[in-house]
């Protein structure tokens, strides 16, 4: 894989230089809560920028569906850029129409443009191939050389992932070369113990990268919504709790194998309930109640781990040497059940585990909650990509910029 520093090297005064970022930022209407991905990508806009490359920064934004919608504008996320750049970032209304075409033609030598959410044109994600080379077809005129930073959109076969490195010189930026540096370390010469510890809403997500993990990890912590299936599987009843029934069986026959491997799988021992999901705009208190992991009511839901499953989870974690997170604990964006997720954090934060912190919500609940991204080994940008990149699968947008 090439490297942007190679690009730099031969000289990018004058070119046009497009850069496939990943801006997919959480947003509270226009408001950005988390900036952490237009942080990360910032030194390779930065360094292009300042070597006299015409930057053209594109990424898509949430999951419009194929046609403009503002609720879904880049806008708000090309201002932030031009914040921390401390320059002026233009804005594109479109992605290769009218308003891409004549703000790419006026960029000056060291000047960033940011085009409009790729995903507002279906050729960004079709699974149709043709129709996806001709949105490549249509960026590539746009540029000279393209650098992939986009490292949380690198496991989507996309227009501006896959077709549109293929189409133009390709370098990988700053960010995808630390991201799989990293990762490596979680898969060749792993030091242990090596604890996983996974949460978020759907287990489905998760399947992949756990059948994987049991032949590597030393110790699987779950917590989050996923975790009432595995409470299911192993008999229990949770009530009005997420559950994916229809993996169950899956989620047994992976307690059975972790019992085989001797890998031990960790599941809360106590939850914090509610008979209602808590309002997270005025997050008026929600006097949750701790229960038994075995005796969640019928009329209730578990929506965060309680303080016995936080204190298990912390002495599980204080002797890793290898620690990879996925997931957050619990509801962590209503204070009431913040703490399951806050007590996974600071476990890493005490401990002296090399930490990643992958997924775009554990990442942005690190920084919610306050904690120094510096007390974390590594905090990823990428979920779905570093779940995939961890399953050991071959990645679209990785693949494209080896070729
Ligand atoms: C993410 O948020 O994980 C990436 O930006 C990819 O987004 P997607 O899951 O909508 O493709």
């Amino acid at each position: 894989m090439k490297t942007i520093d190679e690009l730099l090297a031969e000289g990018v005064a004058g070119k046009r230089v497009f850069v496939r970022a990943d801006l997919n930022v959480p947003l509270d209407g226009t408001t950005i809560t988390d900036d952490g991905r237009i942080r990360a990508v910032q030194p390779t806009v930065a360094k292009l920028a300042e070597a006299g490359a015409r930057v053209i920064v594109a990424s898509h934004l949430g999951r419009p569906k194929g046609a403009p919608d503002p609720a879904f504008s880049l806008a708000p996320a090309a201002a932030r850029l031009g914040e921390l750049l401390g320059t002026e970032v233009a804005f594109a209304t479109d992605t290769v129409g009218e308003s891409a075409t004549a703000t790419v033609a006026v960029l000056t030598d060291g000047q960033v443009a940011v085009i409009e959410n790729l995903r507002f044109n279906a050729g960004e994600t079709s699974k149709d191939d043709a129709e996806r080379g001709a949105f490549a077809d249509q960026l590539a005129a746009l540029a000279d050389v393209y650098v992939g930073d986009g490292f949380g959109a690198v496991h989507r076969k996309h227009a501006s992932v896959f077709d549109l490195p293929a189409r133009l010189p390709h370098f990988a930026g700053y960010l995808i070369a630390t991201e799989v540096g990293v990762l490596k370390k979680l898969t060749s010469d792993v030091k242990r113990p090596y604890a996983v510890v996974l949460g978020g809403a759907k287990v489905s997500d998760k399947l992949g990268v756990i059948d994987h993990l049991l032949e590597k990890a030393d110790r699987i912590l779950i917590g989050g919504g996923m975790a009432y299936t595995f409470l299911k599987a192993q008999g229990h009843e949770v009530g009005i709790s997420l559950l994916q029934e229809d993996q169950v069986p899956t989620v047994q026959e992976y307690l059975k194998r972790a019992d085989a491997r001797g890998v031990e799988f960790v599941l809360p021992v106590d939850v914090l309930v509610s008979p209602e999901f808590p309002d997270l705009k005025t997050k008026a208190p929600a006097n949750p109640t701790v229960v038994a992991s075995d005796a969640i009511p019928a009329d209730q839901e578990g929506l965060d781990i309680g303080p016995k499953t936080r204190e298990l989870y912390a002495a599980k974690l204080a002797d890793a040497a290898t620690v990879f997170w996925n997931g957050p604990m619990g509801v962590f964006e209503h204070p009431d059940y913040a703490e399951g997720t806050r007590a996974v954090a600071q476990a890493l934060v005490d401990s002296p585990a090399f930490s990643v912190v992958g997924g775009g919500d554990s990442a942005a609940a690190v920084r919610i909650l306050g904690f120094d991204e510096n007390a974390f080994g590594h905090i990823s940008t990428g979920g779905g990509a570093s779940l995939e990149y961890l399953e050991g699968k071959s990645l679209p947008g990785l693949a494209a910029l080896e070729n």
